[in-house]
């Protein structure tokens, strides 16, 4: 299984680099007759009945992705080639109403909400989502945040005036939308926008993207978890980096932990970025405090689950190598042109 994820995240990235000449084989090398996916649907019958299963489950689904990311691709390309064909024509587009001539591009946040989903979608994971304005149950108190918690703040949270509501300052909010909604077993992520009431400077924004993961089941254990990140981290990044779960605290998850990953810049030598530590922080999980899953009904004695949140703009950061959050929501064409 593992090597089919490998596979299709490979092939992922060789279709995002890629242009016309070079997709067509990459169709050809993965989907083709003789391609890498048919070849390992070919061999199934190699293994037992209950592997064949799990195998030509994931490999078909691997295959519907790998079309529909070719698919999205060629009608990029074919938008390019036809803009370029325009430009080179000179035709007289003047009568075309809001003709693109010059390439738009998706935000580099969303870019990275879209290679997260996939990556977690190639994990078994499925897709939901949440509203942004939230009640206290929601937001707080069927996570295990008491009345008296310092996160419920006026400081931290913006209450809508004269309303109960409030705009919800994470994601993990969407655990309970989800689970309200559904019965075990659940493998989601709910990507979305979050808000706190701080000050912006070059790492805190008031407003901010998370994803949240959740999985509930019979035998949800921690070491599901560290598998489940530990396969993100690394086809999300493409490399093998060294990571490391810290014990930590939150409400709703018991045990917690903070995972950081090696510096992407000093790769683990220590610099400026990572406080000369080595290590940057990621993202916060655990496994779903027995009070959470009370909340929705769930019974606590039969199933367990584990959650995790990604701040967004970290990752991002990281990737991209940026340096002051603000530059994500100035929409500055210099900045934005170079995604
Ligand atoms: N909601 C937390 C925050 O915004 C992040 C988080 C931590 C989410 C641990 C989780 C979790 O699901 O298990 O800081």
């Amino acid at each position: 299984m593992d090597n089919i994820r490998r596979v299709a995240s490979e092939a992922i990235q060789k279709i995002k680099n890629s242009d016309d000449k070079v997709l067509e084989s990459i169709k050809f090398e993965y989907l083709g007759k003789n391609g890498i996916l048919t070849k390992i649907l070919k061999s199934l019958s190699h293994y037992s009945i209950e592997d064949r299963k799990k195998i030509g489950f994931e490999a078909n689904k691997i295959k519907t992705i790998l079309a529909s990311e070719i698919k999205k691709k060629e009608r990029c390309i074919k938008r390019d080639l036809l803009a370029k064909k325009i430009r080179r024509e000179k035709l007289n587009c003047s009568s075309i109403f809001c003709f693109p001539f010059s390439k738009g591009s998706f935000h580099p946040i969303v870019q990275t909400i879209q290679d997260m989903i996939l990556a977690f979608k190639l994990l078994g994971f499925s897709l939901a989502d949440g509203p942004e304005i939230e009640t206290d149950w929601y937001n707080f108190e069927a996570l295990n945040i008491p009345e008296n918690h310092p996160a419920k703040d006026m400081q931290d949270t913006f209450y809508l005036d004269g309303t109960k509501s409030l705009l919800r300052t994470h994601t993990s909010p969407g655990q309970i939308r989800v689970m309200e909604k559904q019965k075990p077993p659940i493998k989601v992520v709910v990507p979305g926008r979050v808000y706190r009431n701080e000050t912006s400077d070059a790492s805190h924004s008031s407003t901010f993207h998370q994803i949240e993961g959740l999985e509930v089941d019979k035998n949800v254990t921690f070491l599901g978890l560290k598998m489940i990140l530990t396969k993100f981290i690394h086809n999300f990044f493409c490399c093998k980096l060294d990571i490391r779960f810290r014990p930590s605290h939150f409400q709703f998850t018991e045990p917690s932990a903070e995972v950081d990953i090696q510096c992407l810049f000093c790769k683990g030598k220590g610099c400026k970025i990572c406080k000369n530590s080595g290590w940057i922080e990621m993202l916060g999980c655990g496994m779903v405090h027995p009070n959470v899953l009370r909340s929705v009904n769930y019974d606590s004695e039969v199933y367990t689950g584990y959650a995790f949140g990604i701040g967004v703009e970290r990752i991002t950061m990281l990737k991209y190598k940026i340096d002051d959050i603000r530059l994500f929501y100035e929409n500055d064409l210099r900045f934005l042109r170079q995604f």
